[in-house]
């Protein structure tokens, strides 16, 4: 397990401190800051021993609270889009706030990524709590949630837990952006992709999914590959990938995704008990923001790869159910494992 320590790192006026904490292994160590429970550095060796950092983000708190690609967050309470913002729930509509286009995004204007968590240590890593008021960013029921990071060798487990007073929709994940040749490196063309996903969710011109789920077979969204990321970029329409991958057997965790970058021998390897990742080839980046060290981030700099359950799905009726009622435990985790070859 991890050795776990943990310093000051900024105030936010009016808010609080925040905390950073530090995760090291023998392999790998992971920096958590306790605004957003962002992931503010993920650090790693190459195939020749040399360390580089694989995560996008920023130097100072300040940029952190803006943060407006949501670098390293968890993102809730719900991530991806709803539809115009609105859902019923036990026959009463909620209006959300509108954050991207016509929907609603990751949470609205203040969701879970914008906020200071409680921190505390546990073995091997740290475990973030909020209270979210019932009506918080328009959603039902006050939710208390925890997100547990732990670092056991070259694995970096995310468990994310939830309870409600009133029915609603959850979705809880981790917008990490990676790039396994170091983070300010130009792009992602020459990182190889497999993601286990028959199926995949297309969408609307406002990024709404269809509600078809469509064979990836035959399609630039057969990942099962490996697959060149580069090259594949060229076949897919629009800006790049920014689609729900539907995997198998939800609820039992297993591979579903892994990431090969050959020139520094990276790999980064995902495994989930949700129903679906999001995979998304920072499209909407464009080298405006200055990044860690100075870099600036262009398109295509980096991937994600957000385990979640499938976009919309309050409001798609055959999509995998997305709420949380009061008595139940909204319980999921994801793993990502760093290692060379
Ligand atoms: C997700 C969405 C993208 C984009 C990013 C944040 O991945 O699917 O469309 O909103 O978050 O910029």
């Amino acid at each position: 397990m991890a050795l776990v320590l943990k310093e000051n790192f900024g105030e936010v006026p009016g808010e609080g401190h925040v905390e950073k904490w530090t995760l090291i292994s023998s392999n790998v160590t992971v920096e958590i800051i306790t605004l957003g429970c962002i992931i503010t550095a993920i650090k790693c060796k190459d195939k020749n021993g040399d360390v580089n950092d694989v995560v996008l983000g920023y130097d100072d708190l300040q940029d952190y609270l803006a943060n407006p690609r949501y670098f390293g967050a968890v993102v809730g309470r719900v991530a991806n889009r709803i539809a115009k913002g609105r859902f019923v729930v036990d026959g009463k509509e909620y209006k959300l706030a509108i954050n991207n286009g016509p929907n609603a995004l990751h949470g609205g204007l203040r969701g879970f990524s914008k906020v200071i968590w409680t921190s505390e240590g546990v073995e091997g890593g740290v475990r973030l709590t909020l209270t979210s008021p019932d009506g918080d960013q328009g959603y039902p029921g006050e939710v208390q949630a925890s997100v547990t990071y732990t670092l056991d060798g070259d694995t970096l487990s995310i468990q994310y837990q939830a309870r409600t007073t009133k029915t609603t929709p959850i979705n809880l994940t981790n917008h990490s952006y990676f790039n396994l040749a170091g983070q300010g490196s130009d792009d992602i063309y020459d990182h190889e992709v497999s993601i286990s996903a028959q199926a995949y969710l297309p969408v609307d011109d406002n990024m709404i999914p269809t509600g078809e789920v469509k064979p990836t077979e035959n399609t630039p969204f057969d990942l099962r590959g490996p697959v060149l990321i580069g090259q594949r970029l060229k076949e897919v329409p629009g800006p790049g990938f920014d689609h729900n991958f539907c995997l198998s057997s939800a609820g039992d965790e297993r591979v579903c995704a892994r990431v090969f970058h050959p020139a520094s021998g990276r790999s980064l390897e995902v495994s989930t008990t949700q129903p679906g990742v999001q995979f998304y080839t920072a499209n909407f980046l464009d080298g405006s923001f200055k990044g860690k060290g100075g870099a600036s981030y262009p398109k295509h700099s980096a991937f994600c790869l957000e385990t979640q359950n499938w976009p919309d799905a309050v409001n798609q009726a055959s999509f995998p159910d997305t709420l949380l009622r009061p008595g139940e435990e909204y319980r999921h985790i994801t793993r990502f494992v760093f290692s060379t070859a």
